[in-house]
């Protein structure tokens, strides 16, 4: 149908210059703090991440998410246990209809439903969690799981990561402080989702940067 195709093809472009219009400064002051985790007390570690594959924006067709190879970077490099949050229903496979159902998401507030039973969280002192920029804010199946969650996270710190195409962190921190009010909120990390791809070992060393405030 023309006008799908259409209003599709209009999402997309609205898309790529709401992520080149955010990536030149925002007040986007960064409220984490960094906490020593490897402290020798034994503090275990989750990483949470959403992640997607399929058509992704700068890097054609993928079969592993930005957002898993980073995941997958800081439980290699902290020894932490991994949850991915997969959603009930599958999102699209193209990029221009991934962003439709995502702005309606977004513009409805919903709460996608994801599948798997969330580990046992009180044995965790920290969680990672991450997931790439949608549409400036966390893709909103990630409130699904903080608010089914916070109770559980509460006194817990939590850290987010984030892979975008230029709008950075875009407020991750904030936004899960609010989503999680009674956790505290570590230093988050931006990374650019088409490096994750193409460039590991640059990935690798600011995770690993990142991590050291950490205690890594
Ligand atoms: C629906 C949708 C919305 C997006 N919105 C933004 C955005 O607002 N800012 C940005 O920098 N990148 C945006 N991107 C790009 C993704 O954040 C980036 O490609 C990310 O690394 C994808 O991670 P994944 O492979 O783990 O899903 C968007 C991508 C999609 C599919």
């Amino acid at each position: 149908m023309k006008w799908l195709k259409n209003r599709r093809v209009f999402l997309a472009l609205t898309l790529m210059i709401v992520i080149a219009l955010s990536g030149c400064g925002k007040d986007d002051e960064p409220i984490g703090q960094n906490v020593n985790l490897n402290d020798g007390s034994g503090k275990k570690v989750l990483v949470v991440y959403f992640s997607r594959t399929g058509e992704q924006y700068g890097v054609g067709n993928i079969e592993k998410g930005n957002t898993a190879i980073v995941a997958e970077m800081i439980a290699e490099k902290t020894g932490a246990d991994l949850f991915e949050i997969v959603p009930e229903n599958d999102y699209p496979y193209t990029y221009s209809e991934l962003t439709d159902v995502a702005k309606k998401e977004q513009k409805d507030n919903s709460r996608p439903k994801y599948t798997g039973a969330v580990p046992d969280l009180s044995q965790y002192s920290a969680v990672f969690v991450g997931a790439p920029v949608w549409w400036g804010d966390w893709p909103m199946i990630c409130y699904t799981f903080f608010e089914e969650n916070a109770t559980a996270l509460a006194g817990k710190t939590l850290i987010p990561f984030a892979t975008h195409a230029g709008s950075g962190l875009s407020g991750f921190d904030k936004k899960l402080a609010g989503a999680c009010p009674d956790s505290t909120i570590g230093t988050g990390l931006a990374i650019m989702g088409a490096d994750a791809q193409k460039d590991r070992d640059k990935v690798g060393k600011n995770v690993a940067e990142w991590l050291a405030g950490f205690g890594y």
